[in-house]
């Protein structure tokens, strides 16, 4: 079971989810990241899920295009739209608050 860490205002959230999970829609059914986790559209159209990849980057599927669209050269700086990505290993994480 991948393990997530998410930081967010200061604190740590960390558990366990299941393979190939969405994090924006399990926060949507109020499980872990649920309710540290900002997000509104889920569709990659508001970046509201934006998020800084501190871990476990190279298992993620390379941005598309409406991350590129959103994130433009953050994506540069290890930002992803977290609606966007389906979590398949570990992966660690930090939200701004
Ligand atoms: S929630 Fe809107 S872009 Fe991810």
């Amino acid at each position: 079971m991948p393990k997530v860490i998410l930081h967010k205002g200061g604190t740590t959230y960390e558990d366990e989810v299941d393979p190939n999970t969405n994090l924006v829609v399990r926060a949507g059914i109020r499980k872990f990241p649920y309710p540290n986790l900002a997000y509104k559209c889920g569709m990659g159209k508001c970046a509201t899920c934006s998020c800084r990849i501190l871990g476990g980057a190279e298992h993620l599927e390379a941005p598309n295009w409406k991350e590129k669209r959103q994130l433009g050269d953050k994506l540069e700086d290890g930002y992803r739209l977290v609606c966007q990505l389906w979590i398949t290993e570990d992966i660690e994480l930090a939200q701004d608050a």
